[in-house]
């Protein structure tokens, strides 16, 4: 009889051994992929090298939805913060502390737009990312043409990045939508609005009409899943909502998608009356996400649902022309949508954990980090840095789609004079991007780095710091290159990572 048990016993430890084994109880501690070719990895002939910028963050304060927001905390002195990376819905964290001016001006754009061109060119830079602030180009609901001084703006920004041989990317929804539309019409506000979508088309028309002769790369949306999320679902950006379900969001989806169509066809009508030819997409916020705990298959499965509904339900919408929201059971075919993608823009920022509760399925947490585990390397705003997934998310893309990618954002929160982080994970992730190109066969045709110089990092205030360029606020918006600026040059200037660099900087 005991050695009956002893059996069952001994098979019972094998077994879940070669459980362990085969699906790994703990996580693997590699954050960088393996392969064998040392350096240089190199990217393909005319890639663009750029950084990334977004009108609010950078210009002078115009009449929008985020101007509207920081009046508010002013006013009501909401400056507080859960912690760092994460905000507080109504907040603005330590707005206060600033002068009124920076506020105002934010990281003085206006003011220094050539000399921060200048300093884009010093970095080997070669694209230059920027974004159309409608509110700039319609500061009131009642104009059919843009305002001549919005245009001027943007006129002024696309000759001195032609006198640099900078490539524009240009794009049109950057999270700030005009005042005018942010306010109540018929019960609804913002998106919502029943003429949402033609203002948004009217916007996009005369971007092309007026800028279309300088700018092929056009982005219409930038990470519409992210401003659902977080000004709907979250309520820490405008317009401050904290909808229960999920599926709530889908009406405020629905209108994005179509204000989508409406400016892809657009600028492409736009680009066949000048005979010339445009890309026009949009950009994703791609993470990994990944089981907080490995051994546990509902963090494993909630992960990937997660990964479906956040990143892919948006570009999926737009290769088929239906948005099938993962969370909502909403199905639903937009008109004129189906394959309007020339490219797939896709900005990572790292890894994201997914822990699931048996007894609640759908109140699954995510965690920016793994508090239990040691030495994971994270940023200012406690982000999980994680290079592999970078290379995965691309090869992932272009698995889907089959379409060029351009990585529109990576970068990281370092706000070190010595920004140590920042020079790693701009070599860790120049190497990824080649890993996903020569062995998961994505066409990657730029990277752009968030951000060119600090700026106005929304909820965050000015606490996120993400610039190759520190800006010193206290001292006249003083630009103070990092030491990562010198690295982004080595890598532009050589088109990828050469030996010298892979040995100071790479894994
Ligand atoms: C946004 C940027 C933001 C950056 C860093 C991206 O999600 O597009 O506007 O500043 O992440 O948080």
């Amino acid at each position: 009889m005991l050695t009956i048990i002893g059996a069952v016993l001994v098979v019972l430890v094998a077994a879940v051994w070669i459980f362990a084994f085969a699906w790994g109880f703990g996580r693997s501690e590699r954050v960088a992929s393996q392969f064998s070719e040392p350096a240089p990895w190199t990217m393909r002939e005319g890639f663009l090298w750029g950084a990334a910028t977004a009108d609010h963050q950078i210009e002078w304060s115009q009449d929008d939805s985020w101007t509207l927001l920081e009046k508010e905390a002013l006013a009501h002195r909401r400056f507080e913060q859960l912690s760092p990376g994460n905000a507080k819905p109504g907040h603005i964290a330590r707005l206060g502390d600033w002068p009124a001016e920076v506020v105002r001006k934010k990281a003085n754009f206006d003011e220094r737009m050539e000399a921060d061109l200048d300093l884009a060119v010093s970095m080997k830079m070669n694209a230059f990312r920027f974004s159309f602030s409608w509110a700039r180009l319609f500061p009131r609901e009642d104009l059919t043409e843009p305002d001549p001084a919005g245009v001027a703006f943007y006129r002024r920004l696309l000759d001195a990045m032609k006198a640099r041989k900078l490539t524009p990317s240009a794009t049109l929804f950057h999270f700030a939508i005009p005042a005018w539309l942010a306010r109540e019409k018929d019960g609804k506000k913002g998106w919502e609005r029943a003429d949402a979508v033609a203002h948004f088309e009217r916007f996009a028309k005369a971007a092309a009409k007026e800028f279309g002769g300088d700018v092929t790369h056009w982005c219409t949306l930038n990470e519409p899943m992210v401003y659902l999320y977080l000004g709907y679902l979250q309520g820490v950006h405008p317009p401050n909502e904290q909808r229960k379900d999920p599926a709530e969001i889908a009406p405020v989806a629905l209108q994005l998608l179509r204000a989508h169509a409406a400016a892809y066809k657009a600028i492409k009508d736009d680009a066949t009356r000048r005979g010339t030819k445009t890309m026009v997409g949009m950009t994703h916020h791609v993470r990994a996400f990944e089981p907080l705990r490995n051994a546990v298959p509902l963090d494993r499965i909630t992960a990937r649902i997660v990964s479906q509904a956040f990143v892919w339900d948006f570009p999926d919408a737009v290769a088929s022309g239906t948005l099938k929201l993962t969370t909502g059971g909403l199905s639903e075919t937009v008109e004129g949508l189906a394959g309007t993608q020339d490219y797939l823009g896709l900005n990572y920022y790292g890894r994201y954990y997914v822990k699931s509760d048996l007894f609640h399925p759908a109140a699954f947490q995510v965690l920016p980090h793994d508090p239990d585990a040691k030495g994971e390397e994270i940023n200012d705003l406690g982000w999980a840095i994680y290079p592999k997934g970078f290379s995965e998310a691309l090869v992932e893309g272009w698995r889907r789609y089959r379409l060029p990618i351009y990585v529109l954002e990576n970068g990281t929160a370092d706000a070190q004079d010595e920004d140590v982080a920042r020079r790693r994970l701009l070599v860790s992730h120049a190497r990824e991007m080649w890993h996903a190109v020569k062995h998961g066969g994505a066409d990657v045709r730029g990277y752009f780095h968030w951000a060119l110089t600090d700026n106005f990092e929304w909820a965050e205030g000015f606490e996120g710091r993400f610039g190759l360029v520190k800006v010193d606020y206290r001292d006249g918006f003083k630009r103070i290159p990092r030491p990562s600026a010198e690295v982004f040059g080595r890598i532009a200037g050589a088109n990828g990572v050469d030996g010298a660099v892979a040995e100071k900087w790479g894994e």
